[in-house]
């Protein structure tokens, strides 16, 4: 990782937009894009499809060490295509089941640490937006930028909700609450690199303001 590249952190819980605000940032500064936990949920993918326990550490890191992974973010939607071992597996990791199954692996620390390098080697030049639970505070501890962003767990529950609705899916906002406060509890309660906002992150609190306000609010502090 070359030491000094230019790295923009945004952290948060599940659901608060910080991937379209990433991919956003990124796309308008033309640098390279970080989405950690699609790498967590393609390991958690593969896990289930080779049948490894998701509380089996050892096999786990075996994996984690042989899966190879591609991230293509594409010039103009800004959509995010991932290639797990050679498959585009963009629609499958997107799942509530899978980002259920990726926090369950990511409490393990051998997991983590086995999936440190292949994130750190996004660093590239010209710059890189990385978005996760622990960019800023572990992956890229000396990043330039930091931002934490946050919503309330009823408000990113709501935003799910729609985006569900809006696909033509069905959606129950009682169960999606209930998933995302679990998924909340156990990434910020684990003893590795739990959720939380680095002490010289800036603290974006979405839950009133429209995306593209906080793109803007990114974009000025970086400018
Ligand atoms: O951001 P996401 O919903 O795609 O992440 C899925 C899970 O992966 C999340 O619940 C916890 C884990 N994760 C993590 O532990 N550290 C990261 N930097 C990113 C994700």
């Amino acid at each position: 990782m070359c030491r000094d590249l230019p790295i923009i952190t945004i952290d948060g819980p599940s659901g608060v937009g910080k991937g379209t605000v990433s991919r956003a940032v990124a796309s308008r500064l033309g640098w390279h894009y970080l989405d950690s936990g699609a790498i967590y949920r393609c390991l958690a993918m593969a896990a289930t499809a080779q049948d490894v326990a998701l509380d089996d550490e050892e096999q786990l890191i075996q994996l984690a060490k042989k899966i190879t992974l591609c991230f293509e973010l594409a010039e103009g939607s800004g959509e995010l295509s991932v290639m797990l071992n050679g498959s585009n597996v963009s629609a499958l990791i997107g799942t509530e089941s899978c980002g259920s199954r990726a926090s369950k692996i990511a409490v393990l620390p051998g997991v983590r640490a086995a999936l440190l390098e292949k994130q750190q080697n996004f660093a590239q030049k010209p710059g890189l937006v990385a978005d996760g639970r622990d960019m800023g505070s572990v992956v890229f501890e000396n990043a330039q930028f930091k931002f934490f962003l946050t919503a309330s767990a009823q408000e990113r529950a709501n935003r799910r909700y729609k985006q569900l609705k809006e696909k033509g899916m069905s959606a129950n906002l009682e169960k999606i609450t209930r998933e995302l406060i679990e998924r909340d509890r156990r990434d910020s309660e684990r003893s590795v690199a739990p959720l939380t906002a680095p002490s010289d992150a800036v603290i974006i609190d979405s839950s009133d303001m429209a995306v593209n306000e906080v793109i803007e609010m990114v974009m000025t502090n970086v400018s």
